[in-house]
């Protein structure tokens, strides 16, 4: 008899925590209205075909690049689904280097989690693989590769995954900002050296171009009267973004994908790699002719990002609220020790000189991918420290030992934010991503509802690299 891989056993254990939760199970319970436990499939299936390349791009402003890109374009292709759709995307790599997709923040069965060596083996150069999975949330996602990312993404391999509610509000119009940051040398190109002993001493890569949707210029042309859904995605390899708005009428709706319990302002978020942030924007109906900058402003004068000019007929305003979800504050859960503890350092040493490490270890991207291309089947390839049991609450602790950011960002799950520093923070909204400062201690609860080996990693590519990210087996 075949013994059955730990995620058809999980998969058993989460049928449990599902019709538990429907009678009230003590912690599934306390996600109801939050974000839901299982997929529900409404039967369609919404196939794409991705490609990733070299290509030569014209950016908006009139820049030429040479890339690397998802279908020729830099940002990719925004994949948008219904809440319920099936996405499929087969995927072809023309890189030379191997590469795999990751979806980041989607809830995603854990074979399709893009992780090499962990979740599957690398995409080797000429190779196709499909991914396919049922998203369980509506919201603003994005994909990128996982594999020598802090090149991969920086040379342009990203792209926005929009899953829609089953009946979206009535906008008068949705758009994306990809926001991001480019190391372009004298040459004007791509600087070719990645993981550099700056970097790695630093935040990571920081740019010396700013760019939203590719462009330094970005503008946006609104008729007074609209309201608009702005979708915001960072996906610089290091920089933090946090907005000055300009005077428009902005209120944060949704983080990481998922909706807040109640609009917020913008103003005091900080945008980390990662992060998306959904903004409800209201053009007042006497603003023609009005022009607001929107700029950033962490650690920087601001930088201007994007102009948004009114202009044109007035227009009826959509009235409605924004969904709200249900967020548990978990008051009651103040005394309980956390479940895991991962300290945050780095030590001289590694392929780089430096490495970064949790817990004292630097995670080995090779042995991880040897494990799994000698042959060894799926579920017996890279095993994880650490064990988060399934459908339980929990709590982690992330401690910054060093002086530098860590966005710390755990895969296949979300979790809010319960404490910095021991200071109790009611965040009233779920994350995927939370930016650790120098020296701080935060502290996260989750449940975790999908079984695997789920990666736990600072987003600050660099960081990551050189070995800052771990696993966690959810079981
Ligand atoms: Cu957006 Cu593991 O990453
Ligand atoms: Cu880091």
């Amino acid at each position: 008899m075949r013994l059955l891989p730990p995620a058809a056993l999980g998969l058993v254990v989460l049928a449990g925590v599902t019709a538990l939760s429907a009678g009230g199970a003590p912690d599934a319970r306390d996600l109801a209205g939050a974000y839901s436990v299982r997929a529900r499939p409404n039967g369609t299936v919404r196939a794409f075909d991705v490609t990733a390349a070299p290509a030569d791009v014209t950016f908006p402003d009139g820049r030429r690049l040479h890339v690397w890109a998802y279908n020729g374009t830099v940002p990719g292709p925004t994949l948008r689904v219904r809440l319920g759709d099936t996405v499929r995307v087969r995927f072809t790599n023309h890189l030379p280097q191997p590469t795999t997709i990751h979806w980041h923040g989607v809830r995603v069965p854990n074979a399709m989690d893009g992780v090499p060596g962990v979740t599957q083996p690398a995409i080797q150069p000429g190779e196709t693989f499909t991914y396919e999975f049922t998203p369980k949330d509506a919201g603003t996602f994005w994909f990128h590769p996982h594999l020598r990312s802090s090149e991969q993404i920086e040379r342009g391999l990203f792209g926005v995954l929009v899953v829609e509610d089953a009946a979206p509000r009535p906008y008068s119009r949705e758009v994306v900002w990809v926001l991001d940051d480019w190391l372009l040398g004298r040459d004007g190109e791509i600087f070719p050296q990645f993981n550099t002993r700056h970097d790695l001493m630093h935040d990571g890569r920081w740019g010396n171009v700013i760019t939203v949707n590719g462009s330094t210029s970005e503008r946006l042309d609104v008729a007074p009267g609209e309201r608009v859904r702005l979708r915001l995605v960072n996906v610089a390899n290091g920089r933090v973004f946090q907005l000055g708005l300009g005077g428009l009428d902005a209120r944060v709706i949704a983080v990481d994908g998922l909706y807040t319990a109640r609009p917020l302002d913008p103003g005091a978020f900080e945008i980390a790699p990662g992060n998306r942030l959904d903004l409800d924007v209201t053009i007042p109906p006497d603003a023609a002719g009005r022009r607001y900058t929107v700029v950033n402003r962490f650690r920087s004068p601001d930088t201007p990002l994007v102009s948004v000019a009114v202009a044109g007929p007035r227009v009826t305003t959509p009235r409605f609220a924004p969904p709200a979800a249900a967020v548990p504050a978990w008051a009651d859960r103040a005394a309980v020790a956390p479940r895991l503890t991962l300290r945050l350092n780095a030590r001289a040493g590694g392929p780089f000189g430096i490495a970064w490490t949790i817990n004292d270890v630097a995670f080995d991207h090779d042995a991880a991918m040897g494990a799994m291309d000698h042959g060894a089947a799926e579920h017996d390839g890279m095993t994880a420290a650490d064990r988060l049991p399934l459908g339980t609450w929990s709590r982690l602790r992330f401690v910054n030992e060093s002086y530098r950011l860590h966005p710390m960002h755990i895969h296949g799950l979300f979790f809010k934010l319960l404490a910095r520093n021991g200071v109790p923070v009611d965040e009233p909204f779920f994350r995927d991503t939370v930016l650790v400062h120098a020296q701080e201690t935060v502290d996260v609860g989750t449940v975790p509802l999908d079984p695997g080996r789920w990666m736990v990693h600072c987003h600050i590519l660099e960081h990551a690299e050189s070995g800052m990210m771990t696993l966690v087996d959810v079981r």
